[in-house]
């Protein structure tokens, strides 16, 4: 059995990827500092799981823990969730934002490489792709990210790329996200997200249950067939099962892997369009406002995800009304996320 470290584990992403990791028998360690996730989400998983998950409450830049956690295990392998994700507070605070997010993987970078632990995948975003000049996206297009978030994110591409190239010894895929959305489909695991959502889902389900008055759509003049901005929405089991899968990939590959992968579902969908499949899934009505554009949104992101089926042999499995379908029942089920 291989054991596998999954650092921000307690987290929305991570907490699937451990679901999805631990029922195709792996053994998995989680490390979070939970300062954007509830350790009830640990129980989640062992409920789901129907085992007990070992978790270490500590920060991945406190070097001196993570060593000792090393020293209780031998990784097979590293998947990295750990990091802050909010784009307009890492504008505020940019220095918070790079101490977490490159400080993090450097760190542990650092003790995977002294612990003689050489295979690592990180949660890259499609926000490195910054102003496209094609849909869709695919891994070789420019890149330019438009916030401190973003360029962590492609700083880190970048350093991973480098120690990728230093030593045949080291086994790297970055995870270009697109737009995860769902819940696991017990209900009883999905996002908590901080005080008001900035997402799209998560607002729609929050105005459903009444914690929210209405939903404004941050503009209808974008050059779309509705005038609202289309993005590429993934199932988030979906998406653990790229982790999964990119993990297998590295353990099958003899010499070492440097790659970048996008996953998405390859399919677009406007705010009106996701508007519309929330209230068939929930037979309700969303009241929403159209109002000004939300800085730095573009009009159209769609991923490629031929590279993801060529060398992951990944397909998505789930639609969209299966996505808003899980992540309505999460929502009714626990009205308050985790609190
Ligand atoms: P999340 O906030 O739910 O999960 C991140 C987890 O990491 C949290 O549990 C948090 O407590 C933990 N964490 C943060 N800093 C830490 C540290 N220094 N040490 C230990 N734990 C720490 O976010 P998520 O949506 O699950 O995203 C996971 C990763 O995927 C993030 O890196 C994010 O940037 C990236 N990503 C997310 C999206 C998205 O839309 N959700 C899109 C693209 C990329
Ligand atoms: N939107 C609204 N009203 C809202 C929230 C969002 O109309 O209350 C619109 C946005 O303008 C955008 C679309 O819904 O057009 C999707 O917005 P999200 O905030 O849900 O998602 P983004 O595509 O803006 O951002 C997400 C992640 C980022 C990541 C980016 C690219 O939240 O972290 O995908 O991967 F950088």
């Amino acid at each position: 059995m291989k054991t596998i470290l999954v650092t921000g584990g307690a987290g929305f992403i991570g907490s699937h990827t451990v679901v999805d990791l631990v029922q195709h028998d792996y053994k998995v360690v989680i490390v979070d500092n939970l300062s954007n996730s509830s350790a009830k989400s640990i129980k989640a998983i062992e409920d789901i799981v129907k085992t007990e998950i070992d978790f270490f409450e500590v920060d991945i830049r406190d070097k001196d823990k993570l060593s000792y956690i090393f020293e209780l295990y031998k990784f097979d392998g590293v998947i990295n969730f750990a990091g802050y994700k909010a784009v307009g507070e890492s504008v505020e605070l940019p220095l918070k934002y790079y101490d977490n997010n490159i400080g993090g993987v450097i760190t542990l970078l650092e003790v995977m490489e002294e612990f003689g632990v050489n295979t690592f995948v990180f949660s890259s975003s499609a926000t490195v792709y910054g102003i496209p000049e094609k849909m869709p996206l695919t891994e070789g297009d420019k890149t330019g990210a438009a916030s401190p978030y973003g360029r962590t994110k492609l700083f880190i591409e970048n350093i991973l790329s480098d120690v990728a190239l230093s030593s045949q010894k080291w086994k790297i895929i970055s995870l270009r996200y697109f737009n995860p959305l769902g819940a696991h489909e017990s209900g009883n695991l999905g996002e908590d997200p901080n005080g008001i959502p900035n997402n799209l889902a998560p607002y729609i389900t929050q105005v459903a249950i009444g914690k929210l008055e209405k939903l404004s759509v941050f503009g209808n003049d974008y050059d779309t067939p509705d005038g609202t901005c289309i993005r590429d929405y993934v199932h988030i089991n979906d998406l653990a099962l790229g982790h999964r899968l990119a993990m297998e990939y590295m353990f099958n590959k003899k010499q070492s892997v440097n790659e970048i992968i996008n996953l998405g579902s390859g399919k677009g969908y406007s705010v009106f369009e996701i508007i519309d499949s929330f209230e068939k899934v929930m037979d309700k009505k969303i009241p929403y406002d159209i109002t000004k554009r939300r800085a730095g949104d573009i009009d159209i992101s769609i991923a490629s995800i031929d590279k993801a089926k060529k060398l992951l042999k990944w397909e998505p499995r789930y639609g969209i009304f299966k996505m808003c379908e899980d992540m309505w029942r999460w929502q009714q089920k626990n009205p308050n996320g985790f609190h």
